[in-house]
């Protein structure tokens, strides 16, 4: 009995390390700063800019993505959402219901909004302001119209407390062709 217990018990222990490392491995990160850091990419987009520079992010850091996404969806009419519903959020400080996910688990999450009224979008503002982002690292990213990143980052670490708040990464719509080539120098530099 000893004898199977003492050939059993290596295989077993082989196993559980195996098992851990590929728990691990689809969250974690290898990228220089970023090594071995439990990843998420989470952003909210209405017209597809911020969803597909989210997806370039998790492309080269890896780790999870998840989309916020209001409860209520904005109306597919520009003008609606834009001089509507957004205006009327921001003008009066709501922060809409979304479907929330779980960050707890997470050492860096990567926001991304676009810019809407000056600020990030009021689904990040919920997304930052509901969870609880004591002691981990919030990298932000924006896509805008023409106006540039405004003070996302700073109005991202008002509402996210105890976090750590990057530079963030300011995009123009999509960004033109050399975008790979920036995302990933801006990574590298993380
Ligand atoms: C409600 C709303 C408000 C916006 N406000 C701004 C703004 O203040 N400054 C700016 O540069 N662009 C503004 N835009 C343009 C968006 O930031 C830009 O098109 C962005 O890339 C859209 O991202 P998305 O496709 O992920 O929704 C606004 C767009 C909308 C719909």
């Amino acid at each position: 009995m000893k004898k199977i217990l003492l050939i059993l018990l290596p295989v077993v222990l082989i196993a559980g390390f195996a098992v851990y490392q590929i728990a691990n491995a689809s969250t974690s990160s290898k990228i220089g700063g970023l090594m071995d850091k439990k990843i998420l990419v989470a952003y909210f987009s209405w017209s597809g800019n911020t969803k597909s520079i989210a997806e370039k992010i998790h492309n080269q850091v890896g780790g999870d993505i998840f989309r916020i996404e209001p409860v209520t969806p904005y109306p597919e009419d520009y003008n609606e959402t834009a001089y509507g519903v957004a205006k009327a959020q921001k003008d009066k400080g709501i922060h809409p219901p979304i479907t929330n996910t779980d960050v707890s688990s997470y050492d860096v999450i990567f926001v991304g909004t676009p810019a809407w009224w000056y600020t990030m979008a009021p689904p990040v503002m919920t997304f930052l302001a509901e969870n609880n982002f004591e002691g981990k690292t919030i990298v932000p990213f924006v896509t805008h119209g023409g106006g540039g990143g405004y003070t996302i980052d700073k109005d991202m670490a008002e509402l996210a407390k105890g976090a750590k708040v990057l530079s963030p990464f300011v995009v123009y719509g999509r960004g033109g062709v050399g975008v790979d080539k920036d995302l990933s120098d801006w990574i590298n530099k993380l």
